[in-house]
């Protein structure tokens, strides 16, 4: 039996949620191309659609903002977040705050689309109100006539925000909703397939999102392009990262073999959105990198992620840096839940194996006759 390393290639599930064409540079949802719904389709409507397999018609979105939108307000009103203020990262105060609301709401049993909406509805509300405490604000109570985006940047300034970034903020949460067997989505499943509750996968899939290999990568791009400051600088401080044997924040995916097409429509996004200067030296470096990469390492065909402009988008519509994670993690809930209910249908425990390379046959020494020679 030999092991696949970081389970490339490896199968671990059917699903009818969303499928990453790496070769093509294509993502659908439940059969609707990404570029169909962006910019077209509301976070809501396609939080439904991951839920239930269908876009809501008018009386089912109506009914799922009515349900959904008094679910906003944090059962214990930021108190728990109160004590997390200090120098704690975003990602750590969202995960702990999640288990407490789960645990509040005692969820147990098979996952239901009313626990999925619950956590969904929560999580711009732990964010803000999060944001609000460490920077000495007092938390704003969230709006139920505010979508779920408009909603999000209300509860950070207190004021509802202008059109252009709640369209822009909207569009990143549809494209960033799902996105088939990822690290944290899978790490949701097994927890599921445990027949423990949602809110523990949903905890778990918050602790893989934090890394930097997955969800941490866009403040890193914005250090990127703020380190490399200006267009003349790009190529030296590419070229020395990559002879240093340096990743480069925002390329290179497991399965996109060409640029991912969520990419192609943040930067877009990110051209509208932010200052020529700022949107040249990104581009630059993007052009700059690509040649690089596959100059370099022509067999991994590495190119622009989704990562890359999205810390424009975000930036553009005034979130801070460290708050990126934590706003995938506000769009990526809705995927991680969908996921959830999914598994839970003709549910297996997940339980791969691994190939053992340790030794075997070794005698019990007593501790007072071991050496380090004896017991390495
Ligand atoms: N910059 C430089 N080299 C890169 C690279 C990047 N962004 N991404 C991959 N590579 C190189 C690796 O160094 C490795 O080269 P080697 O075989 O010569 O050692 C090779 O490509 C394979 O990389 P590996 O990390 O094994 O690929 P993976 O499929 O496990 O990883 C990512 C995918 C996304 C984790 C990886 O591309 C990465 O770390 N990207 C930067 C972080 C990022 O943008 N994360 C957000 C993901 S959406």
């Amino acid at each position: 039996m030999t092991s696949a390393k970081g389970l490339e290639g490896i199968v671990v599930a059917q699903t009818h949620i969303s499928h990453v064409f790496g070769e093509e540079g294509r993502l659908v949802y439940r059969g609707y191309e990404i570029g169909e719904l962006a910019g077209k389709a509301s976070y809501e409507e396609v939080a439904f659609l991951l839920w239930n397999g269908h876009l809501p018609t008018r009386a089912e979105l109506d009914a799922l903002n009515a349900k959904m939108r008094p679910l906003r307000k944090l059962p214990d009103n930021g108190y728990a977040l109160k004590a997390l203020t200090q120098g704690v990262n975003p990602m750590d105060a969202l995960r702990t705050e999640v288990s407490l609301v789960a645990a509040l709401a005692q969820m147990k049993g098979t996952a239901t689309v009313e626990q999925a909406m619950l956590l969904t509805a929560l999580f711009p509300t732990v964010v803000a109100t999060f944001q609000r405490l460490r920077s000495g604000q007092e938390p704003i109570a969230p709006r139920d006539d505010l979508g779920h985006a408009a909603n999000y940047l209300y509860m950070l300034t207190g004021e509802v925000p202008p059109e252009n970034h709640v369209h822009s903020l909207d569009t990143y949460l549809v494209l960033l909703a799902d996105h088939s067997m990822n690290a944290s989505t899978f790490t949701a499943r097994v927890i599921a397939s445990t027949e423990s509750d949602i809110g523990s996968a949903v905890v778990g899939a918050i602790g893989a999102l934090k890394g930097p290999l997955h969800g941490g990568a866009p403040a890193l791009v914005m250090d990127m392009l703020e380190q490399i400051g200006s267009a003349e600088n790009v190529k030296p401080w590419i070229d020395n990262a990559l002879s240093n044997h340096k990743k480069l924040m925002g390329f290179g995916h497991r399965v996109y073999k060409t640029t991912d097409p969520r990419a192609e429509i943040l930067r877009e996004m990110a051209r509208q959105a932010s200052t020529p200067e700022f949107f040249a030296l990104a581009h630059d470096t993007e052009q700059y990198a690509i040649a690089e990469l596959n100059r370099r390492k022509p067999d991994q065909r590495l190119y622009t992620n989704v990562e890359f402009y999205s810390a424009a988008v975000l930036n553009s519509v005034g979130l801070p840096r460290d708050l990126y994670p934590t706003t995938f993690a506000v769009s990526r809930v809705a995927g991680w839940t969908a996921h959830v209910l999914e598994q839970m249908v003709g549910n297996r425990l997940i339980r791969p194996q691994s190939e053992y390379v340790g030794p075997q046959g070794l005698k019990f020494t007593p501790i007072d006759q071991r050496s380090l020679a004896s017991v390495s």
